[in-house]
Order: C-alpha cells, then structure tokens, then sequence
C-alpha cells in the first residue's frame, strides 16, 4: 500500500496543542506517517485558534498559499480547532479549498469522516465521548501535556472560548491517571495539567465522588516516575485553599503559579466580568507566597479594553510593579465575534500600542532582572530538547525559566543540578 501522510500545525493555546498531539495519535494509529513537509501530505490539518483576530487571519492565509500546491494532489485539507467550531460553514465559502471542518469537541470522528466526500461537524459538545474515543500515544520525551478540563463557565466579555470549547468538563480521576501512566511508560518526567480553567477540576473519583484539582495533583504525585507537575491556566476565582496548600506540601508540584489577571483597575475588570477585583488577586498572591514564598507567578494582560482611560492603565502598570512577575503576555483587545465586549472598541489603535509597547517593557524589566538573580546559583533543571546548534540542550528549571547548554554528555530527558552562568531576557545559560 502506498504510504498516506498528514501534516498538523497548531495555532492556539496548550490544549489546542495537546489535541493536535492526539489527532496524531489517532492517524498514526491508521497507518498515516506525519510529516514536516505540507507539500508531502495526503491530509493537512489545521488546528486553528479563535482567540484574537489575527490567529484567525493567519488560518486563511495559510489555506490561500496550502491550496496552490493542493491544486496538484491529491491532497485534502482539513480545518479543525476553535475557529472550525466559530465559523463552521462560513469557512467553506471563504475558502472553497477546504474538504473537512471538525470543531474542539468531534475531532475523534476525523479518521472516519476524512473517508467521506466531504463534511462538517461543529456543532455539538461531546467531551465525554471524545476523551473515551482518543488515543494516547504521543510523548514529547520529558513533558507531556493533559487536558484534565474543557470549557468554560465564565463568560468574561471579551473571550470566545465559553462558546468555542464550550461548559466546563472534567474528566474523572481514573482516566487521567491511565493517561499519565501511559505517558510515563514512554520516559515522561513531567506531566503539564491543562483545562480553559483548569483549578475548577471537579472530575469524579471511582467512587463517583467530586474530586478538586489538589487532589489529583496528590494522586498524579504517588506515580513514583512523574518527576515534575504543573497545571495551567487558573482562575483567581477558583484558587481555593486547597491548591495553595498544595504548593508548600507537595514537592513535585513545581513552583510555577500562571494566573492572568487581564488588567490592573477594578473598573475594567468589572466590564470584562472576571467576577474578582484587584484585592482578591493580591490577596492570592499574599497567601500562596506566605506558605511558598519563592514561588514564581505569571500571568496574562489585555489593553486597550473598551473604555480604558490612562488611569486605568496606570493601575495596571502600578499593578504590575507591585507583584513582580516572572514573566507574563500581553495582547491588545481584539473584538470578537458573539462576545458582548466587541461592540464597543472604543480606544485608538496608536494609544493600544503604545500602551502595550509600555506594559511589555515593565515586564520584560521585571524578568530580566529576575533571571539575573539567578547567576552563580545551583538549579535543578530537566532538560527536554536539543537547541538549534550542535551538543546544545534546552531545558526548564522549577520555576518554569528556559535554560540552555552545550555538552558532550547525552543528557536529554534527564534531571541535572546545573550552575547557572549567565541569563538573557528570556533565559537562563548553565553548565552542567
Ligand atoms: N482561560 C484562561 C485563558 C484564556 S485565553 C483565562 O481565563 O485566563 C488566553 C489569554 O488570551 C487570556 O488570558 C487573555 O489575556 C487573552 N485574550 C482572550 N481574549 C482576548 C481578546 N478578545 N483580545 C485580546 N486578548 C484576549
Ligand atoms: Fe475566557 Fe474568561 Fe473563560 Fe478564561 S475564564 S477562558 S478568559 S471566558
Ligand atoms: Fe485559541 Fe481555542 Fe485555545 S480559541 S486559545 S485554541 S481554546
């Protein structure tokens, strides 16, 4: 039999990603090779994201330039992800070149529907049956990400993924712990908890019994060859005590917390119901760094939001001085289609760049000077791929910082006590 290929780019977030790991499980399961090379594929998938405008954007044109080479094969195109699940058959009229359009939650019918003419399935929410109809085989070697959780219950106004993804679903104890296992079998050390809001886990146990995040995280711990956990992204709403003991008690939790706050006034999360003020965060951040005080925290901005006055950008830049991140990421508001926020883009595009280019220098000052604080100190770090230049490595420390080296030794997948050397902006050097 001839050989098929499939070529996958994701575009979206960590859980975006995992699905397109799975999607490569379930086609390697048929025979299917993956390849690099899209000009190669018998299938192109494209794994989209909805979030900002211009995630959506890149998609058509990728599909503009994908369908030049498609006009000389055989080649099918698939559009999957939440994009796929937003504007279903809108994106057949914009884009005749597209066979199939899967949404977030059927994806595990493509191996079957790719064998069709031609097919559109976005429309329900099947998260239960998904998960059961998956296969679990990818291991990036050291890291593996899990969706534990999908959805999203929290309607804040200016994000599509309540209605690209979905309400709130966890998946029971059992079936996550199978999952680990399977992963850990393959050499993983590290196993990344994902959920759209991941610290409201309410999955059950075998007894039928509502289990919480920091729960699983104890159970995911007893696996003796899990070396490293971590979950993202929070909810500061959800981030009950529980969690944050969690975080002094269990040394495999990694002291990493990523909790986005979007802006610093109250007045702009009140529009953007996060259903939290500025207090309830710091207050958070309070706790969790009494108990854990070398805790890193990371988190997510928005600027540029309807009605954003300088005084509220202030707060947020004030905000920001006082937490000290380790890293966080910012984007301009980007008016979405069927989120209550878009009608009402109400601030200069030059003033949102600005504004952004302001708030991005404050955090890259705030982690540059954090990775300095870390020259001539031992760190643990595992490291999980090769660089780009030969005997290069690149790993993480517990704190969740790049760190590269060069070394004759192989220590791929391995957990070494480094000295770091040197640090850059984004990261860390060490030698071993
Ligand atoms: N569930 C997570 C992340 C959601 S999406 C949470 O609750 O924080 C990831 C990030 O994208 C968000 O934290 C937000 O900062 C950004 N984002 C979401 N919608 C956006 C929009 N319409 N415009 C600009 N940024 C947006
Ligand atoms: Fe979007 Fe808000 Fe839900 Fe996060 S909590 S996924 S930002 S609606
Ligand atoms: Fe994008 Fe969907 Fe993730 S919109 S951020 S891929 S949940």
């Amino acid at each position: 039999m001839e050989e098929k290929y499939i070529y996958i780019k994701s575009y979206g977030c960590q859980m975006n990603a995992y699905d397109s790991n799975r999607i490569k499980d379930l086609f390697t399961n048929k025979g299917y090779k993956i390849t690099k090379d899209v000009s190669k594929a018998n299938l192109t998938i494209l794994n989209t994201c909805h979030i900002r405008e211009k995630a959506v954007e890149k998609v058509y044109s990728d599909i503009g330039r994908i369908d030049k080479i498609k006009k000389n094969s055989d080649m099918k195109i698939v559009v999957a992800g939440c994009v796929a699940q937003a504007e279903g058959i809108e994106i057949k009229k914009r884009s005749p070149a597209v066979d199939f359009i899967v949404g977030p939650q059927s994806y595990h019918k493509l191996p079957e529907m790719v064998n069709e003419s031609d097919k559109i399935l976005n429309s329900d929410f099947l998260q239960n049956e998904k998960f059961k109809n998956l296969i679990y085989n990818s291991s990036k070697l050291s890291s593996e990400f899990l969706s534990i959780q999908e959805g999203c219950d929290k309607f804040c106004s200016f994000c599509v993924v309540p209605y690209t993804r979905g309400p709130e679903f966890s998946r029971p104890v059992e079936d996550i712990i199978i999952e680990t296992k399977k992963y850990v079998a393959n050499g993983v050390k590290e196993i990344i908890l994902l959920g759209q809001n991941v610290n409201a886990y309410h999955g059950r146990n075998q007894n039928g019994k509502s289990k919480d995040l920091a729960y699983l995280i104890n159970k995911i711990s007893e696996i003796d060859a899990v070396k490293r956990i971590r979950y993202m992204t929070s909810h500061p709403i959800d981030m009950k005590d529980s969690l944050i003991e969690v975080h002094a008690t269990n040394p495999k939790l990694m002291p990493f917390l990523h909790l986005p706050i979007q802006s610093g006034s109250d007045k702009i999360l009140k529009k953007m119901n996060r259903k939290h003020t500025v207090k309830d965060y710091l207050k958070i951040i309070d706790k969790i760094r009494k108990i854990r005080p070398d805790i890193a925290i990371s988190s997510d901005f928005i600027v540029g939001f309807p009605d954003e006055s300088d005084n509220d950008f202030d707060e947020t830049m004030k905000f920001i001085e006082k937490v000290n991140f380790v890293i966080a990421y910012s984007f301009i508001y980007s008016p979405r289609p069927g989120t209550p926020a878009q009608y009402k883009d109400n601030i200069d595009h030059g003033l949102k760049k600005a504004r952004l280019s302001a708030l991005q220098s404050l955090l890259t000052e705030q982690q540059k000077k954090y990775n300095k604080s870390f020259i001539n100190k031992d760190m643990e770090v595992l490291f999980e791929k090769k660089g780009r230049h030969e005997d290069q490595y690149i790993g993480r420390t517990i704190y969740n910082q790049s760190v590269f080296t060069t070394s004759k030794e192989k220590i791929l997948n391995k957990i070494l006590k480094v000295k770091i050397k040197n640090s850059t902006n984004f990261a860390l050097e060490c030698q071993i």
